[in-house]
């Protein structure tokens, strides 16, 4: 099919609740996507996180092909052997806890939404705090829970019960607590919002108000998850553990499973006739999650994604002593941004003209997150196009 024809079919009959780029893309490989005409692009920001591996990696890949052929599905009131193993993967890279599993970043977090309310039920607690520019999800909670009005505030009247303060401002959250408090909402670093990294000090504090004050702190990490900040999980550098845990994105290498891990205290409440999802944690969306978390182990991803990131962060920092409008380069990892005086969309027009995808957010900040298999000569080639769209500015 021609590209005219895909694009004619697409506006007559699928629903245009996103904005799109003049490209078709038709297969993608590593670090590199390949479109219509054969032409390559190389995709510093694969899937919005979703293809942490990089496209079509291979273990994930053969894990999906052989679980295809075995069993596909297998509805939640039967066991199978796939779910099993990757609960247990989970939960010892990450802490003492049970798994939940559904097919998106929206669906774990409404899962804790909903895990948080049976936690306050016998004491009238449901109001969860969250954080100004934070993201969290397009379902009506989840989009309510998303500290942005521009996301919740044309569905109103949106679910009651959650409340929001500036990031990182431990006083203004403290005065938001009040006794009906069960929950705060934590991005470690916020993706959406501008790659805004939490201070540690900040959240020791929450931390131990949290305990005073009997509330689950729960983070978010569908997309700082799985080695993108150099540790599976961005909780990891901080020292500080949290109650709940919502994931999905790199998990499934691409293929769709979301999942929410919560200490077993708090997880026994969710009972039978409490919450489920009819595709959550089938047999070929663990297989290929299993697959992710095996290769990040085996590879030694979780180095090399401190040591590549370290690389592009100089390279960056590099880019910002040369141009005066970066204002800074921001980030963790794998997870970086650059942060300009001006709006980023020319800029990241200009990368896309060179064929390299990035992410344009929050209006001024680039958000460059390559695979976690990205190599070192990607890199370069990113930083030269970046540099050369950079020059053209001037
Ligand atoms: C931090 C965070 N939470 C939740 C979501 C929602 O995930 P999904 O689009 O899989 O529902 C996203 C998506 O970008 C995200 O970045």
């Amino acid at each position: 099919m021609e590209k005219r024809q895909i694009k004619k079919i697409y506006k007559e009959y699928v629903i245009g609740c996103y904005t799109k780029e003049d490209l078709v893309f038709v297969r993608g490989k590593g670090s590199y996507l390949w479109d219509l005409n054969g032409e390559k692009y190389l995709d510093f920001f694969p899937g919005w996180a979703v293809s942490g591996l990089g496209h079509c990696y291979p273990e994930v890949v053969k894990s999906i092909k052989k679980q295809a052929s075995t069993l596909i599905h297998i509805p939640n009131n039967y066991y199978h052997p796939w779910q099993a193993i990757c609960a247990k993967e989970i939960i010892d890279i990450s802490f003492e806890g049970k798994v939940f599993f559904c097919n998106s970043g929206a669906e774990a977090n409404e899962a804790a939404i909903k895990l948080s309310r049976l936690y306050g039920k016998e004491k009238g607690r449901y109001k969860i705090i969250s954080m100004e520019n934070s993201f969290h999800g397009r379902t009506l909670a989840t989009v309510t829970l998303t500290g942005q009005k521009k996301y919740n505030e044309p569905f109103k009247p949106l679910p009651e019960g959650f409340d929001y303060v500036p990031f990182n401002d431990f006083n203004a959250l403290r005065k938001k607590i009040d006794d009906k408090t069960v929950a705060i909402f934590l991005e470690l670093i916020q993706g959406e919002g501008g790659i805004n990294v939490i201070d540690k000090d900040y959240l020791e504090k929450v931390n131990k108000l949290c305990k005073e004050k009997d509330i689950l702190l729960i983070f978010d990490e569908v997309q700082t998850g799985f080695g993108r900040t150099g540790e599976f999980f961005a909780y990891q550098h901080f020292g500080v553990v949290p109650e709940i845990m919502t994931l999905a994105k790199t998990l499934g290498g691409g293929f769709p499973i979301g999942a929410m891990v919560a200490k077993k205290e708090v997880a026994d409440l969710m009972v039978p006739g409490t919450h489920a999802s009819t595709f959550g944690g089938s047999p070929l969306a663990c297989a290929s999650a299993i697959a992710v978390i095996k290769t990040i182990k085996e590879k030694k991803l979780l180095e090399k994604v401190r040591k590549n990131g370290k690389y592009l962060r100089k390279q960056l920092e590099k880019l910002k002593k040369k141009y005066d409008f970066i204002k800074r380069v921001k980030g963790m990892g794998l997870m970086l941004a650059v942060e300009l005086e001006m709006d980023g969309k020319e800029f990241y027009k200009k990368c896309l003209e060179k064929k390299l995808l990035l992410n344009c957010t929050h209006g001024n900040v680039i958000r460059i997150m390559p695979a976690l298999t990205v190599k070192k000569k990607e890199i370069d080639e990113a930083v030269e196009i970046m540099d050369e769209c950079f020059s053209s500015l001037i």
